[in-house]
């Protein structure tokens, strides 16, 4: 498959309230490598990821998304996105390089579910710690640490406007819609999961009545042992568990859903299918709410569909 567009959520910026225990939970707990600190502000990548950082946090007196940003493939790419999305009717700003540490440029616009996006080609490549050439498979030991997780995988958004928001995905960004929630009494559309690449959704979107909340980010583990261990850790450490280990309908992933120490709801995923374009999209409702969030005891949490930041 040659992805040559947008490639990955590669950057989300989230408020916490204790910059201190963030950074605990974040670092330690979930054992993201922490690469930068400013004042009120500490940046931190997964472990197999080679740009410099994909997880800002900044402390706040509210928990929340600051913003969000795709990697697309190269500056051209950033250049053609910004017509397009221009010529779709939506206000762009440039943020010139290095207004963001170790940064290319990019561009940046909000989402009809009131999100702020940001798009770039360019951050700088620190490595996953091994060689490029005969890397072997293993990073030294204690690079890979708490629960362990690979890369960044995805983030959930909520807000209104959700077929808006699908649409410009789809026709703007050139995303696919993998899976889609209809309300089955009127046929709205109450979540999309959208994909940009081989995974089972590179984003996805809820719809709530106020705009610009979070509900997750994800983080990717190699297996379904690896989410046990996620959860051994939870366990230890008396970190807030809302759901799992189970698994999702939509996507068929493992999952574990919990929160950090500001209530910024967090997500271990693992699993779920391989996507390709010419894959034919899936539809829920609401008559298998229950299936389509938990697929093993196919029971709704009130908290999932309410609780966000
Ligand atoms: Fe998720």
């Amino acid at each position: 498959m040659a992805i040559r567009g947008v490639l990955r959520v590669g950057e989300v910026a989230i408020r916490v309230l204790d910059l201190e225990a963030a950074a605990v939970h974040y670092g330690r707990h979930i054992g993201l490598t922490e690469v930068l600190q400013e004042p009120g502000r500490r940046y931190f990548k997964a472990w197999d990821e080679h740009d410099h950082h994909s997880l800002v946090i900044r402390e706040a007196d509210r928990a929340g998304l600051d913003y969000f940003a795709f990697k697309v493939f190269d500056d051209a790419t950033l250049t053609a996105l910004e017509h397009r999305i221009r010529d779709y009717g939506v206000a762009v700003e440039r943020i010139p390089a290095g207004t963001y540490p170790r940064s290319g440029r990019r561009i940046q616009f909000q989402l009809p579910g009131g999100h702020l996006m940001q798009l770039y080609a360019d951050k700088d490549r620190i490595g996953n710690t091994l060689p490029t050439r005969n890397p072997g498979v293993l990073p030294d030991e204690g690079v890979i640490r708490g629960m362990g997780p690979t890369r960044l995988d995805h983030v959930l958004l909520a807000g209104p406007n959700v077929s808006d928001t699908t649409r410009f995905f789809l026709q703007v960004l050139d995303f696919d819609l993998g899976e889609e929630l209809l309300d089955n009494d009127n046929g709205m559309q109450l979540g999309t999961f959208l994909c940009c690449s081989n995974k089972p959704h590179d984003i996805a979107f809820v719809m709530n009545p106020e705009p610009g909340r979070f509900h997750h980010v994800s983080f990717f583990l190699d297996s379904i042992n690896d989410v046990y261990h996620a959860g051994d850790i939870m366990g230890k450490h008396n970190i807030s568990v809302e759901v799992g280990p189970t698994r999702h309908g939509i996507t068929r992933g493992a999952t574990i859903y919990f929160y950090d120490p500001s209530g910024n709801r967090n997500e271990v995923f693992s699993g779920g299918y391989i996507h390709y374009p010419d894959r034919p999209h899936l539809t829920w409702d609401t008559t298998q709410l229950g299936h389509a969030a938990f697929s093993i005891d196919n029971t709704p949490r009130q908290s999932f569909f309410e609780v966000v930041t």
